[in-house]
């Protein structure tokens, strides 16, 4: 188990799972990057921690601006010549819940693509050099059950009628990424892991959602953690493997 200080960056994590997922990585030790797109978000988002006596540096990282991303690279290598940890937790639902997959503009499934899949795999191969110089380097991404194809083709499975086109399949690609790399990667010490957070009260989740944010956080510091001997190239929900 790798219980020695890691160097973690958590994307979109001004609010919601990222900030929980920040604020026990911080908890255990851990120091922790909180990336936001919005300077001021950020920075009250780690003032909110360091008011509970946790310590988290606020960085600036618009998932979507290749610029922004550079920049967020260069402030990592700089202050921390490496990266342990990549949560690519930023992410978007931009289509209403139990919105028709007919009636999902294509605009809508451009801009959710370009932020949950393009740009996840932008950030991912941009700190990935940094990634490479931790002795134990994890990725994890923040997919969806909502990714699931055999639980969306199950007409018993809670999931069947609860579609969200464009979301749905930006995650259920996320997974595919998280596969493809974890492949690319398997000779190497980094680990890569698609996340289920689980059905979260969130912004994004909605407050009709089951499941407290401290919950929620759980299975991405999980496997933001990974022992030496855990699992690459896994879709995951609190420890249990979810269906492809
Ligand atoms: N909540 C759930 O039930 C649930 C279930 C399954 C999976 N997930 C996944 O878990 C992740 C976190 O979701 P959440 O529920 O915590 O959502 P949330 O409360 O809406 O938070 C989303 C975060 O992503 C950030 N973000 C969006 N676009 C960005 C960009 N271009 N660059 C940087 N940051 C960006 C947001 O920043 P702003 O504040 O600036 O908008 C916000 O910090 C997402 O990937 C989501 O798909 C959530």
């Amino acid at each position: 188990m790798h219980s020695h200080k890691r160097i973690v960056l958590v994307t979109g994590a001004n609010k919601g799972i990222g900030l929980e997922t920040a604020r026990q990585l911080a908890q255990a030790g851990h120091t922790v990057l909180l990336g936001a797109r919005d300077h001021h978000k950020g920075a009250a988002a780690a003032a909110k921690l360091k008011a509970e006596g946790l310590h988290v540096e606020a960085i600036t990282i618009d998932v979507d601006d290749a610029a922004s991303v550079a920049r967020a690279v260069a402030h990592v290598s700089e202050h921390h010549g490496k990266l342990d940890s990549l949560i690519n937790n930023a992410g978007v639902l931009l289509e209403p819940l139990g919105a028709a997959t007919l009636n999902t503009s294509l605009d809508v499934w451009r801009k959710t693509f370009e932020t949950n899949l393009f740009s996840l795999v932008a950030v991912t191969l941009a700190f990935l050099p940094l990634i490479r110089k931790s002795d134990a380097g994890r990725i994890v991404n923040l997919a969806s059950i909502l990714a699931s194809l055999t639980l969306h083709s199950d007409p018993t499975s809670f999931i069947y009628n609860f579609k969200t086109a464009a979301y749905d399949t930006s995650k259920t690609a996320v997974n595919a990424f998280t596969v493809h790399l974890a492949h690319e990667l398997k000779d190497t010490p980094i680990k890569v892991n698609s996340a289920h957070p689980g059905w979260v009260k969130t912004d994004l989740g909605g407050d009709g959602a089951p499941m407290e944010l401290e919950d929620g956080a759980k299975t991405s510091v999980a496997l933001a953690t990974l022992p030496d001997d855990g699992p690459t190239g896994a879709f995951l929900h609190l420890g249990a493997p979810l269906p492809w």
